[in-house]
């Protein structure tokens, strides 16, 4: 393996600019060269490729968003589409691919591997924390944060004007933001797609803390929750059976998937990326690179994208548990 191109793909996360920079000075550190692929596998395509050197990731740990950019390319679903892609990195003597992303993006690695061969490696970056083989991807903690301090300040105000809030989280089909940042924030209820809590049980969850003494709530919802109602919708909804309170809703959007990283995600995109690289050049390809039990570890990419990454059950009881 004399060059390793790496790429961001898919929805950006806090962390992606910190996984580069790990890349391309690990590939430094031992002596192979290093190739930035913009947008993700549409510049793979296109042969929008541009050397990286030690010095070409300055100043970018602490950056949001990625300085590659990133894209959900629909050619590269296709056998041309992949096949051009292939051509270009033959072109350029790339040897090994390094592709940040989710598991939309190791879906395209894993059959682009299968196709050609090819070596490559998954870092994985999302806000969602939605992968199997790894207890926290690339942007998590920091949407996390983000999210906690929004909801510190609505807590604010619905606190000076007793409202109750429905807060509205990214995730796509789960819950691991709205669980954790739910707790974090001291939500009274977390709706999230794992768990179907049902109107009822919100109603009556409401009415109990109420009747507790409270005289404002927060409520999170996963985007992805399974109550069946927009947050809109659930808004009405409750106003109908409950007009105790004034209910206000709050769609966080992607703000979430900005700012700067926390230093945990750092860290995490530093670990990878001397990870990815050196476990390429042990031979090694096909695989994510992960934490477990806060180790760095290796899954194979197929299992990265088929497993489920579940939700900690025992947050679900400590949350309940919490809202007394
Ligand atoms: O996967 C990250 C994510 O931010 C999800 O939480 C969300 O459902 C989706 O991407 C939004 O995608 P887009 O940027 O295309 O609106």
């Amino acid at each position: 393996i004399k060059k390793i191109g790496v790429l961001t793909s898919g929805g950006d996360s806090p962390g992606m600019n910190a996984a580069i920079r790990s890349v391309v000075r690990t590939c430094a550190y031992h002596n192979i060269e290093c190739i930035g692929i913009y947008r993700g596998y549409q510049g793979m395509i296109e042969g929008d490729f541009k050397e990286m050197g030690p010095r070409s990731v300055n100043n970018i740990v602490n950056k949001g968003g990625t300085i590659l950019k990133s894209a959900r390319s629909k050619e590269f679903m296709t056998p041309e589409g992949r096949k051009k892609a292939h051509q270009n990195l033959v072109a350029a003597g790339v040897d090994a691919l390094v592709v940040i992303g989710g598991d939309g993006s190791f879906t395209g690695a894993e059959v682009f591997n299968s196709e050609y061969d090819y070596p490559v490696m998954g870092i994985p970056g999302t806000i969602d924390n939605d992968i199997f083989g790894t207890s926290h991807t690339l942007g998590f903690d920091t949407a996390l944060n983000t999210v906690v301090e929004c909801i510190d300040k609505i807590r604010d105000t619905a606190s000076s004007h007793n409202r109750l809030f429905l807060v509205e989280v990214m995730g796509r089909d789960a819950g691991h933001i709205a669980l954790n940042a739910g707790i974090g924030a001291g939500a009274e209820e977390i709706l999230i797609p794992e768990e179907d809590l049902g109107l009822d049980r919100l109603l009556d969850s409401l009415r109990r803390s109420k009747a507790s003494g409270k005289s404002s709530s927060i409520v999170v919802i996963a985007e992805g929750d399974k109550i069946g109602k927009s947050v809109f919708e659930l808004k009405d909804y409750i106003e109908e059976n409950f007009p105790e309170y004034d209910i206000r809703v709050s769609v966080l959007g992607h703000m979430q998937r900005g700012g700067a990283p926390t230093c945990y995600d750092r860290v995490l995109a530093s670990r990878l990326g001397v990870k990815a690289v050196e476990s390429i050049l042990e031979g090694k390809s096909n695989f994510m690179v992960g934490i477990v039990n806060d180790k760095v570890a290796l899954t194979p990419l197929e299992q990265a994208i088929k497993g489920h990454s579940e939700i900690d059950r025992e947050l679900l009881r400590v949350s309940d548990i919490m809202s007394t």
